[in-house]
């Protein structure tokens, strides 16, 4: 890249727009820690910038890896490896410009934290819905970026369903305002689709309006023990028939990922005395209190045989302790070895057969391999973990493959999908090419072609241009 070109880029973005040399490598680095090059981490702090830098670079042919907080866990927002790319960072664009309570709609930068719009958006008695554990450092862009998913889901739909207009800036420089604050338009192809999802492969979004929905702030939550994993799904059937639209959320915890999380976090509290090899927690949300419909489901979930012990919550703290253990669940913070990691979606009825099977078929090839599962049920969203024995033993690669590929197309008999809610990136780029038909991948492939025919948009992540 030459001089010439990085002296451009600097003159755009002016003296606080951009980084480069050692302050670079937090931008190159992920949870797999750090790949790539960058002569330049661009930083720009409006649209009109961003446009500017994208012409520059298609000009000169360099690819642009767009990033919002990086915390992204398929390997999605760093250059490819052994290649050098600008990145360009949304964290300047961090701007709340507007909040229609009447309207219920929020208009905000990429750059803005998830957290900053659900607490904004609280102020005004109003919920940002989509919601996970990395909140305060995911940002807006790349959560529409990656359609992210999280415990709300269940009750109000994906990243996706919350958008209701953007602002891009396509791939040759353009600037698309598609910032329409509408709940319906359907006056042509909903373009705005074509880029949530997109992991910044067809453009940057530079803006966003989201949908808001009412704030319904009292939450009360179940912590319990089922008599069996074969109960799961009754016991998803009662909560719904005891909460309607006030059960917000249904996830599974294991019981591995609990003592662990107990462990390491001195200050989260113990809910059950009792130790399970799974627990179940079960939310419901309103206006007013809800304790009672709690009870109900405590109550019922005995009479009809489905729990064997469970706790709810008594006060905001306790609230917010359960809650906190279902953020620990995260594989990666306890096991250092080699993961083996499903981000599983299936017809909810296949759940509980998705899990027998699965568990079946990594015991065939090790009896001894850890299984950790996590999830949101719900959704029929499983964050399926296998840690296999003997990581640098001849034949280990070849194993973890084997399980990989047997896993995976037990996925798709089962009519599922192996990325659910947490993208493809580089990670899983081959393993969900065989998910799709020749007819599929070709108009992805077009697709990426008509946005982006040079192919410098994030490459070598969603699909092989
Ligand atoms: C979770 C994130 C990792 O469910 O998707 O914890
Ligand atoms: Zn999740």
């Amino acid at each position: 890249m030459s001089q010439k070109f990085v002296e451009q880029l600097k003159e755009i973005l002016g003296p606080n727009g951009w980084l480069e040399g050692e302050d670079t490598e937090s931008y190159l680095t992920d949870m797999f820690g750090k790949q790539g090059e960058t002569p330049l981490v661009a930083r720009p702090d409006t649209t009109e910038q961003v446009s500017e830098v994208v012409k520059i670079c298609a000009a000169n042919n360099v690819a642009i890896i767009p990033q919002g907080g990086n915390t992204n866990v398929c390997r999605m927002a760093i250059p490819p490896e052994n290649k050098s790319a600008v990145i360009l960072s949304m964290a300047r664009m961090n701007k709340i410009i507007d909040i229609d309570p009447e309207c219920s709609t929020i208009t905000a930068e990429a750059g803005c934290f998830v957290q900053s719009l659900q607490d904004y958006a609280r102020e005004h008695n109003r919920l940002f819905s989509p919601d996970w554990g990395a909140r305060g450092s995911a940002m807006i862009g790349g959560a529409v970026a990656t359609n992210g998913g999280g415990q709300n889901v269940f009750r109000y739909g994906t990243t996706r369903e919350q958008v209701l207009g953007m602002e891009v800036v396509l791939p040759d420089g353009q600037i698309w305002d598609g910032m329409r604050a509408l709940r319906k338009d359907n006056s042509g192809y909903d373009l705005k689709q074509l880029f949530i999802g997109s992991e910044g492969t067809l453009g940057i979004i530079t803006k966003l309006v989201f949908k808001l929905h009412p704030n319904q702030g009292q939450h009360c939550s179940l912590f319990g023990i089922l008599t069996g994993m074969s109960e799961l799904m009754n016991y998803l059937e009662l909560a719904q028939k005891v909460g309607g639209d006030k059960l917000t959320a249904f996830e599974l915890l294991p019981g591995l990922g609990v003592e662990k999380a107990l462990n390491r976090y001195p200050a989260l509290q113990r809910p059950l005395d009792q130790k399970s090899d799974w627990y179940v927690l079960v939310r419901f949300s309103d206006w007013e209190n809800v304790e009672e419909l709690v009870t109900t489901l405590f109550e019922q979930g005995f009479e009809a045989g489905i729990l064997a012990n469970a706790v709810m919550s008594q006060n905001l703290e306790q609230e917010n302790n359960l809650w906190e253990i279902r953020d620990q669940m995260i594989p990666t913070q306890y096991f250092k070895s080699r993961l083996l990691k499903w981000d599983v979606s299936v017809p909810i009825s296949k759940i509980t057969h998705f899990l027998d099977s699965a568990e079946n078929l990594v015991r065939e090839h090790q009896q001894a391999a850890i299984i950790y599962v996590t999830g949101h049920v719900g959704d029929g969203n499983i964050h399926y973990t296998v840690i296999p024995e003997g990581e640098g033993d001849p034949g280990f690669d070849e194993l973890c493959n084997r399980i990989y590929q047997d896993v995976d197309e037990l996925v798709w008999s089962l009519g599922g999908s192996i990325a659910a809610e947490h993208g493809v990136g580089q990670l899983l780029k081959s393993r969900v090419r065989n998910q799709k038909s020749d007819v599929e991948y070709s108009m992805m492939q077009q697709l990426r072609h008509i946005f982006d025919p040079q192919g410098i948009m994030n490459p070598g992540k969603l699909i092989d241009s």
